[in-house]
């Protein structure tokens, strides 16, 4: 059967629509806040143009060349060990994982598209809220999990071109849009120039080897590298691609999207005087009761903010299921809406247990050791998971992969000198840096103490 490809504004749409997500409008500002500003985003933005595009060129290569699923792309890529390096495919279920905790996420971001013309009168009122919210309300949050799930598979149902493409054709540029135009309203502001002070200024004392760790392992989460997303997406492109200058152009709109998100918000903070590290509850906590503060207009803009949170979510949450959609159509010859529902429940149930695990009455069931479920879910998969894709691509591009191959295909798009490099920082820099920054995280060795 023929299945059907991106165009080429397509794929550099899903790809986007992949890597701009709650990675860079909740997670990005609120740990830039709490690591101290400036000298993180520096290492954060040398992170990811070296190590990050590194690697998420060697990802969409293995996706173009294998034009398969991931376990079976690597089977196809590797010149002898077919048997062992299909596990190399491991990651088309890290997505899985992800989603467990994403789609609650994002269910808490439709509830508070509707509190948008509710907002609370304090801080200390919407913490409260936030929090009796995430412990009492089982019900409301089970409601928008399932609701996520549902668009989820409607989506990823529909196929690549049918359902991933034009979800990204529609809510990308929409997203765009609305950010950028909070973005201008956030400029007219006095707190911006505070704003800009705090994201651009290098204060170098404030920079713990802790970090640093934080800066790279987000640099995997937010370009969405290391679970086969990516190569999944690539593996329906059509011919003659330039990979490079699409892998450019994701990590750039990924970190523009970054970094405007980040000065709009530290602008609403500086405004009306609340501090920069507010941790996870920056977005659901300190912004509605800033935006209470502007009145009718804060309302619009509590509205509009939180749909684009939600269209950010939902076009990398079509990402995290496709690649496991992918795998059980080409490994098991299922059809695409058995594949979907197969890998959607999947994610949905245990999606429940991973909601359960904030609240009052399951928590204590649900918590292993320091972490509840949730946080686990979480731990594992950007600790872990990710970072070993990472390292896994990069040792298969750089090593096990005939270098000619390799060569044909991206010496043409970037140019001798430029090919030399890359492949020198994939074999040597990347799989490395990667791989001491995951011990680290992981306890085995620490840089921290
Ligand atoms: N990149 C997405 C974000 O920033 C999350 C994601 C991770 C999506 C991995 C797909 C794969 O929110």
């Amino acid at each position: 059967m023929k299945i059907a490809k991106f165009s080429r504004l397509g794929f550099i749409l899903a790809a986007s629509g992949s890597a701009v997500g709650l990675g860079n409008i909740w997670k990005f500002p609120y740990i830039t806040g709490e690591y101290g500003g400036g000298a993180f985003v520096f290492i954060y933005l040398i992170t990811i143009s070296l190590i990050g595009v590194t690697i998420l060129l060697a990802e969409m290569l293995i996706g173009y060349m294998g034009k398969a699923d991931c376990v079976t792309s690597f089977e196809n890529l590797a010149p002898k060990n077919k048997g062992v390096w299909k596990y190399g495919g491991f990651m088309a279920f890290s997505g899985l994982m992800i989603l467990t905790f994403y789609s609650v996420v994002i269910g808490w971001i439709f509830n508070y598209i509707f509190k948008s013309f509710s907002l609370p009168n304090s801080i200390s009122e919407s913490e409260s809220q936030f929090n009796t919210f995430l412990s009492t309300d089982i019900t409301t949050q089970l409601a928008f999990h399932t609701i996520v799930f549902l668009i989820v598979i409607s989506i990823v149902v529909r196929g690549i071109k049918g359902g991933i493409e034009k979800l990204n054709l529609y809510l990308m540029p929409t997203l765009a849009l609305i950010l950028i135009g909070i973005f201008f309203y956030a400029l007219s502001l006095d707190g911006f120039s505070q704003s800009f002070d705090f994201m651009f200024n290098l204060n170098w004392d404030k920079l713990s080897s802790q970090a640093i760790i934080i800066a790279v392992g987000h640099a995997f989460f937010t370009i969405s590298l290391g679970m086969g997303a990516i190569m999944t997406y690539s593996a329906s492109l059509p011919k003659n691609v330039n990979l490079f200058k699409s892998s450019l152009i994701v990590v750039v709109v990924d970190t523009a999207i970054a970094l405007l998100a980040g000065l709009t918000l530290f602008a609403f903070l500086f405004e009306f005087g609340s501090e920069p590290a507010k941790g996870p509850g920056l977005v659901f906590i300190s912004l509605p009761a800033i935006f209470n503060e502007l009145g009718g207009l804060g309302n619009i803009l509590a509205l509009l903010f939180f749909i684009s949170l939600a269209f950010a979510g939902l076009t990398s949450a079509v990402s995290l299921l496709e690649p496991s959609v992918q795998y059980f159509i080409d490994r098991f010859k299922l059809n695409r809406v058995k594949a979907t529902l197969l890998a959607g429940s999947t994610f949905y149930i245990i999606g429940i247990f991973t909601l359960l695990a904030n609240t009052e009455s399951f928590s204590k069931a649900l918590t292993f050791g320091s972490k509840n479920f949730f946080d686990w879910m979480d731990f594992t998969t950007s600790a872990f998971l990710l970072p070993l894709g990472g390292i896994v691509m990069a040792i298969f591009v750089g090593f096990i992969m005939q270098k000619d191959r390799v060569k044909s295909i991206l010496e043409p798009q970037m140019g001798r000198n430029s090919f030399n490099i890359w492949y020198f920082v994939l074999k040597y820099i990347a799989p490395l840096a990667v791989l001491f920054v995951m011990l680290n995280e992981l306890g085995v060795i620490s840089l921290t103490e």
